[in-house]
């Protein structure tokens, strides 16, 4: 997989890139914070939230212009079936998602990033702003996006209790998300030892997005790569990055960060949860000698109900017939098919097995050649 880093100013940098050539696009845009004067905390010690010159426009319309300049150019370089993610407060999110609805952007999901662990609201004057707002889109309604649907539930760890996860029960994934600011050990230092970025953002948010709207080898981009949170994950879950990042301190520390981090082989990194099981046949089986021509076949019960022929196909009350209509023939059925694999057994060591579970055994057998 590759990762780059282009140090410059975004929509310039964007420009150079060609039509269609990335899958997922994560932006974290400067907001806007309007930050005044100085914040002090209760005990009197100064706050340092964001005041950045990268973050001051001095208008709405300086803002606004900024922000279809890039967000033009990534509906221009993602893929048709592409993902765009773009996370903002309060201050900015209302802003980029009018303008992307301009733009043609098709919105499918607004998440709500619930902090943990937000910054309280000092003065005591409103309520403590505990959540961040991020919109996945499209480029139209059409597009067939990737979303790893198993996979967002298996990363949904606080819908279950203890023993319900233990046994593999798991909830769908839905559009709050509880995670912490950045803190400990993930939080990026500065040559004193201080914070080197105002507003870097949680691993685990990022390793959400990449994981379930992206594949394996997929190419993202982060037109806004401050710590370069985005390739970092990118590179843990096996996807290729590209980062613009307009400050080369954060350009050259960032990559040190990305060149630190390992890739982690894992089923979610894989999408191994949502891997559509390969289609085999009856006849494929009987190839492979999981199965026998002349065998019985029966239901739950072990009575015999048809034989099975070379073909794949059964032989059921003197008609020849595939095993889903035939399935239905033998539970009586009003319907005309029903799923063969889960109806039918055959004896094994005199015992009925599911034809599903032989399969499942076929298909096992497979993946390790
Ligand atoms: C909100 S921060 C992104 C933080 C990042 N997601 C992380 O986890 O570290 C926005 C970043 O965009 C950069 N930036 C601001 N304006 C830019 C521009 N016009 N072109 C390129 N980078 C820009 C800033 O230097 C800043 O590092």
């Amino acid at each position: 997989m590759e990762h780059t880093i282009i140090c410059g100013e975004t929509t310039e940098e964007l420009k150079k890139m060609k039509d269609g050539s990335v899958d997922l696009i994560f932006a974290d845009p400067p907001y806007w914070m309007r930050t005044e004067g100085v914040l002090k905390r209760v005990e009197g010690t100064e706050y340092r939230g964001c005041s950045d010159s990268w973050d001051h426009f001095d208008s709405l319309e300086e803002y606004e212009k900024f922000t279809e300049s890039w967000l033009a150019e990534c509906y221009r370089v993602l893929k048709t079936n592409g993902s765009f993610w773009v996370i903002g407060g309060m201050q900015c999110i209302y802003t980029i998602g009018a303008i992307m609805q301009r733009l043609g952007f098709w919105i499918v999901n607004d998440v709500v990033w619930h902090k943990k662990n937000p910054t309280p609201n000092f003065l005591g004057t409103r309520l403590n702003n505990s959540h961040e707002t991020l919109i996945w889109a499209t480029k139209s309604r059409r597009s067939r996006y990737t979303f790893h649907y198993k996979t967002a539930k298996e990363l949904n760890l606080d819908t279950v209790d203890e023993e319900a996860f233990e046994k593999g029960k798991r909830k769908q994934l839905g559009s709050v998300w509880k995670i912490p600011v950045c803190q400990g050990n993930e939080r990026m230092k500065d040559e004193a030892g201080g914070k080197l970025h105002s507003t870097q953002k949680p691993e685990e948010l990022l390793y959400r997005i990449i994981a379930i709207s992206s594949n394996p080898g997929d190419v993202v981009l982060d037109p806004f790569g401050g710590t370069m949170t985005t390739a970092a994950m990118a590179k843990k879950l096996g996807r290729s990055s590209v980062m613009i990042e307009i400050d080369p301190r954060f350009c050259e520390l960032g990559r040190k960060r990305v060149e630190r981090t390992e890739f982690e082989d894992s089923p979610v990194a894989r999408a191994a949860f949502d891997k559509k099981p390969r289609k085999v046949t009856m006849s494929e089986m009987i190839g492979a000698g999981y199965f026998t021509a002349g065998e019985s076949f029966c239901l739950r019960d072990g009575q015999s109900a048809a034989t099975l022929l070379p073909d794949g196909k059964l032989l059921f009350g003197g008609e020849v017939m595939d095993m889903h209509s035939c399935a239905a023939k033998a539970r009586g059925s009003a319907a005309q098919r029903l799923n063969g694999f889960d109806v039918w057994y055959v004896l094994r060591d005199g015992k009925p097995v599911s034809v599903s579970e032989i399969r499942d055994a076929y298909r096992a057998s497979l993946e390790e050649l």
